[in-house]
């Protein structure tokens, strides 16, 4: 039974992915979220196809020791068993006015501990406890914004803080691809991807895709990785994305 993790699952493209691997009784699934104190309803909702093997965690991606109380947490509940496929999806885009010209340090300061930190913490716990399996697919959620090269089309640009912390994902992909494969193995990949301009809380008004559409296409692509695919960028249909 393959064992799924992901992170931000309460709502938004995290909620489709729980919605989508909970129509397999096959997946193991640990549905991590800020906090449980949090409104749950839909997750707890999505999840009920698949209840039995479904396990909420806590997991703030912003929070060192909440990761790390995670890794310890998943560690008890796996009981031997070892994540197949880890998804980091967990991000936040909280001043998407900044421009390059008016960054709020604080602002860059939380981007990049959330959406950058956080995946890399969450899998170096994770390493700690062996709790990776050696044939591991990481997807690293990322965005177009977070390519250079797309970036330098767009005009105006926009979400400058994001785009620099996305940019970060996509390098820590790249670093992650080479240091798991040393610590893990020639069967692990690493990659991020694109999940399109998706409607969300974050995607917000004009955004184009159904969060179905997607998560669906995500999950064809996640699943057909092969060893030759580690340390790349693939946006929700499969196709490479420039760096
Ligand atoms: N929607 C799009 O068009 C789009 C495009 C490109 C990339 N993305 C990326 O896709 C991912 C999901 O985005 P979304 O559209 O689903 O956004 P969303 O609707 O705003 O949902 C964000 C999710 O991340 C969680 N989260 C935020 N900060 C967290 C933290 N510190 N610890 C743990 N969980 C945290 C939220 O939990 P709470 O409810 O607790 O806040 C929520 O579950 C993000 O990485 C985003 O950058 C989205």
């Amino acid at each position: 039974m393959p064992v799924w993790c992901l992170t931000g699952a309460n709502r938004g493209l995290g909620l489709e992915f729980v919605r989508q691997l909970s129509q397999s009784h096959d997946n193991i699934l640990l549905a991590c979220v800020r906090s449980t104190s949090s409104d749950l309803t839909d997750l707890n909702k999505v999840y009920e196809p698949n209840k039995a093997n479904t396990h909420v965690l806590t997991c703030d991606t912003g929070d060192l020791s909440s990761i790390k109380n995670f890794a310890t947490e998943a560690k008890k509940v796996l009981n031997g068993k070892k994540i197949d496929y880890l998804l980091n999806n967990a991000g936040i885009n909280s001043k998407p006015e900044q421009t390059s010209l008016t960054i709020g340090p604080e602002d860059l300061d939380e981007q990049i501990r959330v959406n950058v930190l956080g995946p890399a913490k969450t899998v170096e716990y994770l390493m700690d406890e062996s709790l990776l399996a050696p044939n591991a697919r990481i997807m690293n959620m990322t965005s177009g914004l977070g390519s250079v090269t797309r970036s330098l089309q767009i005009t105006p640009r926009k979400c400058a803080t994001y785009s620099i912390s996305k940019a970060g994902v996509n390098s820590l992909t790249a670093q992650q691809s080479g240091d798991l494969r040393e610590k893990l193995g020639k069967e692990c990949v690493v990659i991020c991807m694109d999940p399109g301009w998706v409607k969300t809380r974050m995607g917000g008004e004009g955004a184009i895709l159904e969060p179905e559409e997607s998560i669906g296409g995500m999950l064809k692509c996640i699943n057909g990785l092969k060893t030759e695919d580690n340390g790349k960028f693939y946006t929700y249909t499969g196709e490479e994305v420039p760096w």
